[in-house]
């Protein structure tokens, strides 16, 4: 059955939403975009994903074009209008159409669009295994605190490390991780310090990785907010990953060698129970 889509301020079948050859989104990757997770009909961790949607606007000087107030209604409304009870919903403003050049046109009306999609978020079959996932060189641009559209090159380096039999990549430049092909990477150390990136331009300022943090530090888990090298990755005796659709997902391999005894962290699936629990009580 076909989805309803929202296209500036309508509601329609997913085959009749049709955008401009001259968007810019289309044209220059001049967009950007969020990822918010659904459970039980709600959304979950929305204040965090609005705020850093306001956050990449503002670096990009494109106006949001619904208020606050509507971009909340819409979100449930989407929910609503696809009976959606676990998965995502994605949405993506452009900077809109105007013809081809190089500056940024003057007065173009952003595209504000967004879809859902259904997905088993919670019952994630990779909880009991854990990802493996194979370490490949970051070559995107050098604002990924800014959530763009340009995901070929994650696209890239997903396909590089399924091509090594991983689940996803791990990303590494100048001798340290950035983060995953698109979720933030962490590790647990041997004395059971959580190390995670620290903020900056270089890696996309999570909202789960946030909010993970905080359950950490209420858990009294120790963290540290540093780069860290793939060596210090293969020798950890935790790692995982967490996003929006993810939540925290262990990772078991890197490059091939399994992490700590090859199976999901005790800590990791603590935090992960933690933090599912902790946002679904406060989904809205
Ligand atoms: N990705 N880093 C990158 C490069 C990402 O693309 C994402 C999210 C994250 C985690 O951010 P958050 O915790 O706010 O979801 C980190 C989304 C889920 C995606 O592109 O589908």
């Amino acid at each position: 059955m076909s989805r309803i889509v929202y296209l500036n301020g309508e509601w329609l079948p997913e085959e009749d939403a049709k955008v401009s050859i001259f968007d810019r989104g289309f044209l220059f990757a001049d967009a950007i975009y969020e990822v918010t997770g659904v459970v039980g009909g709600k959304l979950i961790e929305y204040p965090g994903h609005a705020a850093r949607l306001v956050r990449s606007t503002a670096e990009l000087g494109i106006e949001c074009p619904v208020s606050a107030e509507e971009m909340l209604e819409i979100h449930r409304e989407i929910v609503r209008r696809n009976s959606v009870d676990e998965g995502l919903i994605y949405l993506q403003i452009s900077r809109g159409a105007a013809d081809r050049d190089f500056s940024f046109p003057k007065n173009a009306k952003p595209t504000l669009t967004l879809f859902t999609q259904k997905k088993a978020v919670l019952d994630n079959p990779k909880v009991a295994t854990g990802l493996s996932v194979a370490l490949v060189p970051d070559l995107r641009w050098g604002r990924r605190d800014i959530k763009t559209v340009q995901l070929l090159y994650p696209s890239m380096a997903k396909m590089q490390a399924a091509s090594t039999g991983a689940d996803d990549a791990w990303l590494v430049e100048d001798g340290f991780v950035t983060e995953a092909s698109s979720a933030t990477a962490h590790i647990i150390t041997k004395d059971g310090t959580l190390v995670t990136r620290h903020l900056s331009h270089e890696i996309l300022h999570g909202i789960t990785r946030a909010s993970v943090l905080d359950i950490a530090k209420a858990a009294g888990i120790s963290y540290e907010e540093r780069p860290f090298t793939p060596q210090e990755a293969y020798d950890a005796a935790e790692a995982f990953v967490s996003s929006a659709t993810s939540f925290v997902l262990p990772v078991t391999a890197i490059d091939g060698k399994p992490v700590g005894n090859g199976k999901p962290g005790e800590t990791t699936l603590r935090l992960r129970e933690l933090y599912i629990r902790d946002k679904i009580a406060n989904a809205i």
